[in-house]
């Protein structure tokens, strides 16, 4: 199968495993990117089955809305069920690399409000040990080169995306040759630098759910 006929096996994969638990009330998160897009565009054969979603990007709530689905700020739902988005990387224990479509500050914020966050994913973002993909992190624009002299002193290697804003309109920091062997410590610190608003790792809050495309069919863990 190729990487996007595992895409959208995952996607349906999660469609199945919501739906049924959907009713006039509920509200879906949705994430951001290739995957993600397969899913809306799958959800969306439901649309009368949910009352509708929350955006992670302005692009999702753009595709969403195209195929007829209400997509409400965050601020007026009173909860949100399930969460679906993609990851650039996961370990075994659910913890995620986020960001390469730069809509990280919006997913963490969805994904923390879910009740449950399923990810889905390719095979070929299942990993040992997070890291090999570079790390983003979203960054208050003059605080970019302090940011980056902190990274530095982590022992990463940060390069700025050129050309990027986002829809927050800040910027982003891609860290090279971190050693993210304890995720949730270098999540936390990075945190804790000045002029970081957040970053790519999904630790502290990892997938509950992750369905994952294989040559051999979806698997699910959790
Ligand atoms: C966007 C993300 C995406 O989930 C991640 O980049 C995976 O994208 P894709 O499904 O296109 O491989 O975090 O900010």
């Amino acid at each position: 199968m190729t990487q996007d006929e595992l895409k959208k096996a995952v996607a349906q994969a999660a469609v199945d495993y919501i739906v049924p638990h959907l009713d006039d009330n509920s509200v879906v998160g949705v994430g951001t990117g290739s995957t993600a897009n397969f899913f809306i565009d799958l959800l969306a054969q439901h649309k009368n089955d949910f009352d509708g979603a929350v955006a992670s990007s302005e692009a999702t709530a753009e595709r969403l809305k195209k195929h007829g689905i209400p997509v409400y700020d965050l601020n007026a739902v009173n909860g949100i069920e399930f969460y679906v988005d993609g990851a650039d990387e996961t370990n075994e224990h659910l913890e995620l690399i986020k960001g390469g479509g730069g809509a990280l500050t919006r997913e963490k914020i969805v994904a923390a409000v879910a009740k449950t966050f399923i990810c889905i994913a390719d095979e070929s973002k299942k990993v040992d040990i997070l890291g090999d993909f570079p790390l983003p992190v979203e960054v208050i624009p003059m605080a970019r080169s302090h940011v980056g002299r902190e990274i530095v002193r982590l022992g990463g290697d940060p390069v700025y995306r050129d050309g990027f804003t986002t829809d927050n309109g800040n910027i982003i920091i891609d860290i090279h040759n971190l050693d993210i062997s304890r995720p949730i410590a270098i999540e936390e610190k990075l945190n804790n630098i000045v002029g970081v608003v957040t970053n790519g790792l999904f630790a502290r809050r990892p997938a509950d759910v992750l369905l994952l495309g294989t040559g051999d069919g979806v698997k699910r863990i959790d």
